[in-house]
């Protein structure tokens, strides 16, 4: 089955042709990071108009390096939650018009799940259920991945994500948006061991996690050394901000596996990109003879191929939509 994926629920324009769920024929991004760098985060109306400018190309350009046409296509697949609404809607609404025009099925697919589903595409022998750790922009869960399309939250962020620590940490650091990558690269220069940063934690929820305490230790730092006039070394601060998210990240799935009796272990999410966090889940992982599996970088970030490899099991569960079908800024996986 031959899915169109379709991707923009944030500030990527993406689309995808995926094969039965796991076999990528094209898969094109088109990233507005370097215009929204300039305001320090995304502008939701910027992201919006981008997308309307950019989703024919986009989608032209996967259908042409898949060779493939719209009529060959066997369905279509859009991410309709969670994001920006505005963004999200150019999706959900482009997607409604190919399949009006086309007459082919309209699979509606939650951005997170496809996150989780580009581990599908890296590992094809991969088969639910296992334990996922999503670290994205907007979320932080530890989530059971009972089946392809049923999920049960086991931990989640009561405050800041971990990209959204990574990203405002890195602003405090003088690095541009995002910082996640920034930190990444600045923390293989310095020394993890140089600055104490807090390990918060959520009472009576192991799980769970709170990065909030931890970016402001961060700021507090930097601004404690300009006021006394000193020097911060920020490529040992970036070192020890990344360790220490790493290790809570690390620390609080391994718990999660042992207690829940998983062997299997996925990472999903942009974050899931970060070295250290890499290095700390392979070392876990190793240690305790459990198998993971994290996406290549490319189908770390947002990209429309995970949300194909995700429309496909949506598919089988028989989790297709109507014309009515809207967008929803927020929803659980
Ligand atoms: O999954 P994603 O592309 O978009 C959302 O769905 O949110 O995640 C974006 C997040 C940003 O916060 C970005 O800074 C972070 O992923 N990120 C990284 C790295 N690459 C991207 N964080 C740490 N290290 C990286 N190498
Ligand atoms: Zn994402």
């Amino acid at each position: 089955m031959k899915i169109l994926a379709i991707e923009s629920s944030c500030d990527e324009t993406a689309a995808a042709v995926v094969e039965d769920g796991r076999k990528v024929s094209s898969s094109v991004v088109n990233s507005q990071i370097a215009e929204h760098k300039i305001y320090g985060g995304v502008v939701p109306e910027i992201a919006s108009r981008r997308h309307m400018e950019n989703i024919v190309p986009v989608t032209q350009e996967a259908l042409s390096q898949a060779g493939i046409s719209l009529e060959e296509i066997d369905a279509v697949g859009v991410t309709a939650a969670p994001g920006l609404i505005g963004a999200l809607l150019v999706g959900v609404n482009y997607a409604k018009g190919i399949c009006m025009a086309t007459g082919k099925p309209l699979i509606p697919v939650h951005h997170i799940r496809g996150h989780v589903a580009a581990n599908y595409i890296a590992s094809p022998e991969l088969k639910p259920p296992f334990l996922c750790l999503i670290v994205s922009g907007g979320h932080s869960h530890i989530v059971e991945v009972l089946d392809y399309t049923r999920y049960r939250i086991v931990g989640y962020t009561h405050d800041d994500a971990a990209g959204e620590a990574f990203d405002k940490s890195a602003r405090a650091m003088g690095f541009p948006y995002p910082g996640g990558i920034y930190i990444d690269q600045a923390a293989k220069r310095g020394d993890p061991g140089k600055y104490k940063l807090p390990k918060p934690r959520v009472e009576g929820s192991p799980y769970d996690f709170s990065f909030s305490g931890l970016k402001t230790a961060v700021i507090n730092l930097l601004h404690n050394a300009q006021q006394k006039g000193e020097a911060v070394d920020r490529d040992s601060l970036a070192a020890s901000f990344q360790q220490t998210i790493c290790e809570i990240l690390t620390d609080h799935l391994e718990k999660a596996a042992k207690e829940l009796g998983y062997c299997v272990i996925t990472a999903a999410g942009g974050v899931s990109a970060n070295s250290g966090l890499r290095f700390c889940l392979e070392k876990m992982c190793r240690e305790n003879g459990y198998s993971l599996h994290i996406p290549p970088l490319s189908l770390c970030g947002d990209n429309a191929a995970m949300v194909g490899a995700q429309a496909y099991f949506e598919f089988l569960a028989g989790n297709t939509a109507g014309f009515d079908l809207n967008a929803s800024p927020s929803k659980n996986i």
